[in-house]
């Protein structure tokens, strides 16, 4: 199967084209450290097959318990524990660089001072990640958050950050992948992208097309990590909901709610491969701005792709260079291995419930059909319901 021949990625050789994505896990410490639990959930999905760990959000600036940080020294040696048992276990490594901004300012009034101090965070970040060992990083241009939210139709910013021509939008993510160049030239990059925001007056292919073009062509991203919506203006802020639009949150499902969130994480009710079309059409604009396969930007595809058989149906038709496979994954971290292995009917399924996104609201990712999960369900209140985001005093 195409699915499990290696692929090389910014000169990193990947074994399949398995991929799992960025999944916050809430396995961090109270200060945000790595912890045996951490290491022991990313070994077992890099057992289980998959060709590359793309690493859970990570934060480049200070966020609630649970999470996973990167914005100090200490925290290097636990992301190397977690680069090194993916390592042993035969996959690569990436990380996701997050900045969770967004939560406390819109984009139109981000000061210009935090637009320089997130862009040095993410470049301090990018550097820190390179000493746990990562292979490639991997810059949160998705789902509302910092550089998905300039490089939106919706940032109105009257200065050199925003507004109507997308090289003002572009740049606070130029400036990023510039400054991490300079300071880790060896470093790939990739990127999380939206191929469609899903939300009015934000960005559709039109947009995000030439968007892509740009990163494989000019600015060297080695691969776009594609998804689709995320945050939304059509979800209805609860009373005593502490967060500002896009970030409005009305239950069960956290942020994620409203049709931009379903696309996201799509749920049962939605096709699947849902996305994939879409992500297509970002594969044929990169493959013309960057006709050289070697140099391209490699485009993943995701949202509900649910066997390895659907994956490679994908693979084969020629929508994307690797899969992303969250759930899936999740509920069977063996997954992988079970298609290579011709087991697929051995597979525990998915069945898009996205109570694992519940699960996020107290604090512990999970899947429902894990066993433990179940007994855990016998003994403990399952309410969702969505984290207490505390904003810190950096924020105000
Ligand atoms: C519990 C949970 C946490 C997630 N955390 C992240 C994240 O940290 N960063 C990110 O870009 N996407 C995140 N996602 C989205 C997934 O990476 C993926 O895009 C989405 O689940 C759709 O893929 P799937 O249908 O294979 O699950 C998360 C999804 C879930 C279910
Ligand atoms: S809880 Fe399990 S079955 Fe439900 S969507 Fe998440 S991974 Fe799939």
């Amino acid at each position: 199967m195409l699915l499990y021949e290696p692929i090389t990625i910014g000169g990193v050789e990947l074994r399949n084209r398995v991929v799992w994505p960025p999944t916050v896990m809430f396995r961090g410490d109270m200060q945000n450290r790595v912890t045996q639990e951490s290491v022991d959930f990313y070994r077992s999905i890099a057992k289980g097959g998959a060709g590359m760990v793309v690493v859970e959000a990570v934060f480049i600036n200070p966020i609630v318990p649970g999470l996973l940080c990167i914005f100090d020294d200490m925290f290097i040696p636990g992301l190397k524990a977690i680069v090194d048992a993916i390592h042993e276990e035969g996959a690569k490594a990436s990380i996701q660089l997050i900045d969770p901004m967004p939560l406390f300012f819109t984009v139109d009034n981000i000061p210009m001072e935090w637009i320089k101090v997130s862009q040095g965070q993410y470049i301090a970040a990018a550097k820190r990640a390179q000493q746990a060992g990562f292979d490639i990083i991997e810059l949160h241009g998705a789902h509302g958050y910092i550089i998905s939210y300039f490089l939106s139709l919706r940032n109105k910013r009257k200065d050199d950050y925003g507004g109507s021509k997308l090289e003002n939008r572009m740049r606070f993510l130029n400036e990023v992948i510039d400054g991490i160049n300079a300071e880790c030239p060896d470093l790939p990059i990739g990127m999380r992208l939206n191929a469609d925001e899903f939300i009015t007056g934000g960005n559709t292919l039109k947009q995000t097309t030439e968007i892509a073009k740009i990163l494989s062509a000019e600015k060297g991203l080695v691969y776009l990590n594609l998804t689709a919506g995320g945050k939304h203006e059509d979800a209805v802020s609860i009373v005593g909901n502490q967060l500002k639009w896009p970030y409005a949150r009305k239950g069960p499902h956290n942020d994620y709610h409203g049709y931009s969130g379903h696309r996201s994480m799509p749920p049962a009710y939605m096709p699947d491969g849902v996305n994939v079309s879409l992500h297509e059409a970002i594969k044929v604009a990169v493959e013309e701005a960057t006709p050289d396969f070697d140099k391209r930007a490699k485009v993943f595809a995701c949202g509900k792709i649910p066997t390895p058989e659907f994956a490679e149906e994908i693979l084969q038709a020629g929508k994307a260079d690797c899969v992303s496979v969250c759930r899936a994954q999740l509920c069977d971290p063996e997954w992988a291995n079970k298609g290579k292995e011709g087991k697929s009917d051995e597979i525990r399924k998915c069945v898009y419930c996205n109570h694992c996104m519940d699960a996020c609201g107290y604090g512990y990712t999970e899947c429902l059909q894990w066993p433990e999960a179940k007994e855990r369900k016998k003994t403990k209140e399952y309410k969702g319901g969505g984290l207490v985001i505390t904003p810190l005093d950096v924020y105000k």
